[in-house]
């Protein structure tokens, strides 16, 4: 997978992707071409691939030795400024106040087979066959500095990783100003960026902006990836359909501030880079210290945006998420949130795990206001023990009763934070996230716990296991519901370290929280959350295989935010809850029907007053969940295609299918009806093995006329066929079940 050209080219390729790197005349890194599989290069002409000349006679020339050298032009793997090139560069670095004009020179590689996991910090996976990798060691001996790249293919995969670390070899100390994490550079093609942004409630929504001359940035500086933006980003070719055309996916392997930008030039190149979000971050490196950035994904595809989805989605489920939750079935849950609220006791609860349990779920999610004396949000975060009101017997004894229902059971806590009105925050208010002089911010009624302090980590972990012991627990759903403010750490001030490395320091000591947790709970579920989906990213994936993706769990809301999240995510990593009609965040009514269909792509749960339902609603909700019990493996783990166009408003339909098994479950999703709809009648199944014959809801079709012709889309009701229409008003869904004949027989 990676062929070597005189110590010069450096080609990473498998069956789906090539990734050329050269060595420039000043013996940086270069970037010769990243797209579709190139086979071997072998024999190749390493100078068929180099750059002859420059574009303008105008540039500043970098050598005295070879005037005609500049790299203002050229594509580079880690480009700096302050040289002749005049774009944004990845690296800076100062020596005090002086900034350095580094000039990383390659000195030697190494490539080793396999990828270990290690738990202490969020990075890719894989076994010794599955992928290579190259080490490139750059050394900048003026400034004493030593950088090391390592690029990492996988078999399989459109995606490479780089992960690049930093030393200081001198004596004096070095000051990172930034650090970005992955550079790419390309020719416009007509591209556009491709970004997944929002806002509490209507998380990763998808937006597409045109390049032009100059940058587009999205990022986060809330200290954690935040609702408004996330770190999957991608260039889409402006023509890129669903299933054709070049894609380039983007993302990384961190939790915190992000920064991705895409800088185009005057000579159409484009520079895409992301890493930590450089406002507010430098990082001291002191002699022989290493400063590691977190890793970064490249995916290519030439297959659209289901490509694109495809690829992210398959690398994730193999490389990120933890290896015991790859392919194994999710529990449904019930979670009492918005059944209940604050305003539950033991008994009550009970009885809501009783009728889950009679109606098929699986893991019974205590939310919010079990602990402490919390009636609402203002009070007892941080007290991690059960409120004696509620559980007079204690929480253990409630986990006995939950378990011998054969229920399994999970827990809310929101490790990173304490109320002021807590026992926490009167023994140590030292351990808040607090300026000394300034004003403090509170959020939701709560402070920021300093994970920078490692003994407030430890502290927290101690409190946490206790309750995990106790309570024999199966699954946490793990909040963060505010951002972080004024950041400034007692802790790091005391350790004369400084307040500018915060926001990483914070993202390293919640990650030893999580490592610590599953170093001594392997097995338990962790449901990652932040105010719903204000910290959905792959740092967190690694840790907790899925996500509550928003707190907005209405339906039509729903279609826009799961459909944006497909993009980059698999559908594995994000739990859907079906909720109560009219909707709690937007107060719409939809049907149960309706409500299931959109829950059961991925891990499905309940989150609705089970005390009020009809007799006829029970029934509902049990078929559905023993066809999700059915389904489930491919719900979860199957292959994700849209069908429509993403930009439609009013229609989704969305696809898993399984190629092995060769079936397929497709969902027609119309959000409000129209009349004479103009829309086609058909939905062509571009996936399906034309020489087969699939059962369609139990009748014959051919797959070529399946691929070709496509789907019949549900009747609709109009003047004609009032008494026929399969599906009739707003928010109607239609599921479609597909079999390869062959397959039932
Ligand atoms: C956040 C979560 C919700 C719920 C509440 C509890 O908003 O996203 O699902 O757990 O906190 O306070």
């Amino acid at each position: 997978m990676i062929e070597i050209k005189n110590e010069q080219l450096f080609h990473l390729y498998n069956e789906k992707i090539s990734y050329i790197i050269n060595v420039l005349p000043n013996q940086q890194l270069g970037h010769v071409y990243f797209g579709p599989s190139l086979g071997t290069l072998a024999p190749f002409d390493q100078a068929y691939l180099e750059k002859k000349e420059n574009k303008s006679a105008g540039t500043v020339k970098f050598f005295e030795a070879d005037n005609l050298f500049t790299l203002a032009d050229r594509f580079q793997e880690l480009p700096t400024y302050g040289t002749s090139d005049f774009r944004e560069g990845a690296v800076s670095v100062f020596e005090e106040e002086t900034p350095l004009y580094v000039d990383f020179k390659l000195v030697a590689f190494h490539c080793f087979e396999g990828k270990e996991r290690k738990l202490a910090q969020p990075a890719s996976f894989a076994a010794a066959d599955e992928s290579q990798s190259i080490v490139f060691e750059l050394v900048d001996q003026e400034r004493q500095l030593e950088l090391a790249i390592t690029y990492t293919i996988f078999k399989g995969s459109g995606t490479i990783t780089r992960q690049q670390t930093l030393t200081n070899t001198g004596s004096k100390p070095r000051t990172i100003q930034r650090f970005l994490s992955g550079v790419l550079e390309l020719k416009n093609r007509n591209f556009e960026l491709l970004h997944l942004s929002g806002a509490w409630l209507k998380e990763r929504h998808i937006k597409t902006v045109p390049l032009t001359q100059g940058t587009i940035s999205v990022g986060s500086l809330k200290g954690a990836s935040g609702h408004q933006h996330n770190p999957f980003v991608a260039l889409k070719e402006q023509q890129a359909t669903n299933d054709t055309g070049h894609v380039y996916g983007a993302n990384l392997i961190y939790s915190g501030n992000f920064l991705a930008q895409a800088e185009m030039d005057e000579w159409d190149n484009v520079r895409l880079m992301l890493g930590i979000h450089p406002e507010h971050f430098s990082w001291q490196l002191s002699q022989g210290e290493t400063f590691e950035a977190p890793e970064c994904l490249f995916t290519f595809t030439a297959a659209g945006l289901n490509g694109l989805s495809q690829e992210s989605a398959q690398f994730i489920e193999k490389h990120v998420i933890a290896p015991y939750w790859q392919k194994r079935q999710r529990p449904i849950v019930f979670n009492n949130w918005e059944a209940t609220y604050f305003d539950f006791n033991e008994e009550k609860l009970l009885t809501l795990a009783q009728e889950s349990k009679a109606l098929g779920m699986e893991c019974f999610v205590l939310d919010d206001g079990w602990f402490g004396k919390r009636n609402d949000d203002r009070s007892s975060l941080g007290d991690w023990v059960a409120d004696p009101v509620k559980f007079p017997k204690g929480i253990g004894s409630f986990a006995e009763k939950i378990h011998a229902m054969q229920l399994q059971l999970g827990i809310w806590f929101e490790p990173e934070m304490v109320s002021p009105d807590s026992q926490l925050y009167q023994e140590h208010p030292e351990w808040v996230v607090k300026h000394p002089y300034e004003r403090i911010s509170v959020g939701r009624g709560q402070y920021v716990l300093d994970f920078a302090n490692p003994a407030v980590v430890e502290a927290i972990f101690e409190a946490m296991q206790k309750v995990i012991l106790e309570t024999k627990l199966d699954y946490i759903k793990w909040d963060m519901n505010r951002n972080i403010t004024e950041a400034y750490s007692p802790y790091l001030a005391e350790q004369g370290i400084s307040q500018t490395e915060f926001y990483h320091r914070y993202i390293l000591g919640l990650y030893r929280l999580y490592e610590k947790i599953l170093a001594a709970f392997p097995t338990l579920l962790i449901e990652g959350c932040a105010g719903g989906g204000g910290r959905y990213d792959l740092g967190i994936l690694f840790y907790s295989p899925q996500i509550w993706p928003s707190d907005d769990s209405d339906a039509v809301e729903r279609l826009a935010i799961q459909s944006g999240t497909l993009l980059g995510y698999p559908l594995s990593s994000f739990s859907n809850h079906v909720s109560a009609a009219p909707n709690h965040q937007v107060g719409r009514a939809t049907s149960l029907d309706f409500r299931q269909t959109v829950a059961m792509f991925g891990p499905l749960g309940y989150e609705l007053d089970l005390f009020h339902l009809s007799e006829a609603e029970k029934q509902a909700i049990k078929s559905q969940i023993v066809f999700y019990k059915k389904q489930r493996q491919l719900l979860t783990f199957g292959t994700f295609y849209q069908l429509q166009q993403l930009d439609h408003g009013n229609e989704k339909t969305w696809a898993v299918y399984d190629p092995q098994n060769e079936e397929a479950l497709i969902a027609f999703f119309r959000v409000l009806a129209q009349a004479n709809p103009t829309a086609e009648d058909f939905l062509p199944v571009a996936f399906l093995d034309g020489q087969q014959v699939y059962q369609v809801n139990g009748e014959p079709v051919s797959g070529q006329l399946l691929r070709q012709l496509g789907l019949r889309k549900p009747y609709q009701f109009n003047a004609v066929n009032h008494g026929t229409a399969q599906v009739t008003g707003d928010f109607q869904s239609f599921v479609y079940q597909l079999q390869a004949k062959k397959g039932v027989e």
